[in-house]
């Protein structure tokens, strides 16, 4: 009989769908959440064929040396900059994550940061649990700004940003976007978006989403110079990666009244909240959840389940993994060379 490959899965799973995944292979999935240090993660994928690996899991050149067994690394995300890709083709690695499946849910998440940033519900909320709503309400306050009929700024419009578009026609609201490419003629229409220059962005919108993938080259890509360009009354929303924003910035603009709200769901050092964001109350915070549905966090699984498996030349999908990001290393491995 041939030896079975072992997989880690670094973060708890559905039990479910682990039991997939032992149907095919000798498991080893942490029991409980943790962060890993670099030599953890460095002695636990030199042990194993392939491993399911989280956000907060960095694989980089020093993680994989001497390493010559692992052969696939499943990210549990749509976003890999926790994963040096290069240096994992180098070695011969498949990495694959996990995209689509959560653009909607991700979608439908920026808008509630969106809606309640405009709208002061985190404020709000702890204003009425802390029972501070004691007798009749001032007319004016609680003043928020309005979301219906106002500009909406996408900063990033792969599918996600498409999707978040989409959504804004039942509020009624112009959609400008800026992206690297601009979308084909068709698809700008079915998002009833407008490309435009990120000066122009930053200008117009009353509402700006970030929903590009973090790189090195745009990081704090909305800095000081940028927020100094939007407009006082508006509303900042950050679904992507923290390191896209500069948080002192964002704190001091929003401190000295030059930027109304924003809503966070991702931040530079996760999970530490810069501590000036924590002390204004016109931020609504939380905690990198955007494609925390029930639905989609179990597609998200299954997908990097069919990802490690298919990586392995195992199960319905043999030697094609759905989302493969480095396919380069398939394509040697079938030549028998390095990619
Ligand atoms: C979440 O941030 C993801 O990249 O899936």
């Amino acid at each position: 009989m041939s030896k079975r490959f072992k997989v880690w899965v670094s973060r708890p799973l559905f039990p479910d769908v682990l039991a997939r995944i032992a149907q095919f292979v000798d498991l080893d999935a942490e029991a409980v959440e943790r962060v890993h240090s670099p030599e953890m993660l460095r002695q636990r994928l030199a042990g194993v064929d392939g491993a399911i690996v989280g956000l907060a899991d960095r694989v980089d050149a020093s993680t994989l040396a001497g390493n010559d067994r692992l052969k696939v690394i499943s990210n549990l995300a749509v976003g890999y900059n926790n994963l040096d890709i290069e240096a994992l083709t180098r070695a011969g690695v498949l990495a694959c994550n996990t995209p689509e499946v959560l653009n909607e849910t991700t979608a439908d998440y920026a808008w509630a940061l969106l809606l309640a940033a405009a709208r002061r519900v985190g404020a709000a909320e702890r204003w009425v649990r802390a029972g501070q709503w004691r007798g009749a309400m001032r007319f004016d306050d609680w003043l928020g700004v309005d979301v219906h009929g106002k500009t909406l700024g996408i900063l990033g419009m792969g599918r996600i940003g498409q999707a978040v578009a989409r959504r804004a026609s039942g509020f009624d609201m112009r959609v400008l976007y800026h992206n690297r490419n601009r979308l084909s003629e068709s698809m700008e229409c079915e998002c009833a978006a407008r490309w435009v220059d990120k000066a122009t962005l930053l200008r117009e919108s009353d509402h700006l989403v970030l929903v590009l993938p973090y790189a090195r080259e745009n990081h704090h890509i909305i800095g000081a110079a940028e927020l100094a360009l939007m407009k006082p009354s508006a509303v900042l929303v950050n679904i992507a990666r923290g390191g896209l924003l500069d948080e002192a910035a964002l704190a001091a603009a929003l401190r000295e009244g030059r930027l109304a709200a924003a809503g966070l769901d991702v931040y530079e050092e996760e999970p530490v909240v810069h501590p000036d964001l924590l002390a204004l109350e016109q931020v609504v915070l939380s905690p990198h959840l955007g494609s925390a549905s029930a639905d989609t966090r179990r597609n998200m699984a299954e997908l990097a389940v069919d990802n490690v498996l298919a990586g392995l030349g195992l199960g319905p999908e043999a030697g094609r993994p759905p989302a493969p990001i480095n396919p380069r290393v398939l394509a040697a491995r079938r030549l028998g060379s390095k990619a």
